[in-house]
Formats: structure tokens, C-alpha cells, sequence
């Protein structure tokens, strides 16, 4: 049984929720983690965990709300955090792809919430685009454990990482033709590897261009089974004690 370690499965994307999770099942994907982005999904997310027993969930704002969340919305995530569904903060982080105009809000808002995830005591999601060097800096001053998650950078990046104590999250961008990713991922012991789908997003081949969904997590772990030499239950057992040593799951 695998789990997909990051997803936002939200009413917006997916008709019948139901049939997703039951189609997950199908391809051994027993356990989500749902991730919330800003104010009306983090509330999605907890009112879907109240009705699906194999659903957990991180909380947070995406740093594509810097500009614009509101004090209330922090406020909400830690009147939340009793939540026993809720198991990490995310999804945070920096991305500075579209812009890094507003850098100064981003690391803001990136410190509030590590602040958060210290103080209770809970592991966060981080989404790093085109951030490599402020989102290591600002990692640093906190002992907070985590995932980076859609890990795409460099083996030297990877290594920075892991010394830190963060787990990597492998998606479908590993199986894409262009991608550099496969050779870093050959390099590095499972020990530090989560599988994960970003549903809706990044749908690995030979999907990609269609909607994603945590089923996926199929194409994704054979892929890496493949390029590891070892059998997909040994991929499962490796990566859900990597989830074990992080997530109150
Ligand atoms: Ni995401």
C-alpha cells in the first residue's frame, strides 16, 4: 500500500471525490494527504477528512496568497490544529516563477507559518519554486521536520536537504522525457524519498495533458521501483517508513 503524500483534492477539480479515493484503493494508494492552500480550501480539506476515514490533511497558505490572505486566515489554521486529521502545515513555501516583487511578504508569510508549525509541533509542506537559496536560509532558523515537496532541483540541492533532515517528494515529473530528475533520484537512497501526485497536477506519462488523481501514484512508484531495481512492495515499505518518521500518521 502506498500513500500519496500530496494532493488537493477539492470540489473545483473532482466531480465525485468518492469515486476517486475508491479508485485509488483499487491501485493499492490507501492513505492522502490533502493539502489546503488558502482560507476556503483549508476549510474543504477539513470538512472531506470528517467524511473520509483514509484522508488526512496539511494547512496552509500557498505563497500565491502573499499579497493577499488575511491575519484571520493563520488564526484559523491554528484554531484547527487539534484536528486529529490534521498532521502538517502546508502547502507553504516560496514561489518566486511569476514573481519575487513581493518577496518580503512571502518569506513573511513563510515564517508565520513555520512559526506555527514549530510551536505545535508539526511537520510542514514546502513548495519552492525558483526559491532554492531563501527557502534553505529560511528553513534554517527552524527545528521543524518536513517534506520539500515536487522536488526538481539538483543533486546538490537534494543533498542540502536531507542534511536538514527534509524528505524529498518525487512526482510525475520524474517519469517526463525531459526531466533531469531521474538522474538525481538514481544517486540518492530511498531513505529520503516520499511519493506523491499533486493531483490536479503533473500528471506523470503516459497520462500526462490529462487530470491527475492519487491513483497515479501507481505510474509513479513503478517508474521509480524500475529505475532502483527493487519490487514495488519493497518501495512501499521504504516510503511509508519515511512518512512514519515524519507524519503522526
Ligand atoms: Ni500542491
Amino acid at each position: 500500500m502506498f500513500t500519496d503524500t500530496h494532493c488537493h483534492i477539492y470540489k473545483e477539480y473532482y466531480e465525485n471525490i468518492d469515486e476517486i479515493l475508491k479508485r485509488a484503493l483499487e491501485s493499492n494508494i490507501n492513505r492522502v494527504i490533502n493539502n489546503g492552500c488558502n482560507r476556503e480550501s483549508n476549510k474543504e480539506v477539513l470538512a472531506l477528512a470528517n467524511t473520509y476515514n483514509n484522508m488526512y490533511i496539511a494547512l496552509g497558505i500557498h505563497p500565491e496568497s502573499a499579497d493577499t490572505y488575511q491575519k484571520e486566515d493563520l488564526t484559523f489554521i491554528e484554531e484547527n490544529l487539534s484536528n486529529p486529521k490534521v498532521i502538517a502545515i502546508g502547502e507553504i513555501g516560496l514561489d518566486y516563477h511569476y514573481t519575487k516583487e513581493n518577496k518580503t511578504l512571502q518569506i513573511k508569510l513563510l515564517e508565520s507559518q513555520l512559526k506555527i508549525a514549530e510551536t505545535h509541533n508539526l511537520p510542514v509542506i514546502i513548495h519552492s519554486r525558483e526559491a532554492t537559496e531563501d527557502t534553505i536560509n529560511t528553513l534554517k532558523k527552524y527545528h521543524i521536520k518536513g517534506v520539500i515537496h515536487s522536488f526538481s532541483g539538483s543533486l546538490e540541492t537534494a543533498k542540502i536537504y536531507i542534511k536538514m533532515g527534509y524528505l524529498l517528494g518525487i512526482n510525475g515529473v520524474i517519469t517526463f522525457k525531459n526531466s533531469k530528475l531521474k538522474e538525481v533520484i538514481k544517486e540518492l537512497p530511498l531513505e529520503h524519498l516520499v511519493l506523491e501526485t499533486d493531483s490536479p497536477y503533473l500528471t506523470p506519462e503516459p497520462f500526462r495533458g490529462k487530470p491527475n488523481e492519487p491513483a497515479r501514484i501507481k505510474e509513479i512508484a513503478t517508474f521509480i521501483s524500475e529505475l532502483k531495481g527493487i519490487s514495488l512492495e519493497e518501495l512501499a515499505r521504504i516510503t511509508n517508513e519515511n512518512i512514519m518518521r515524519i507524519f503522526d500518521i
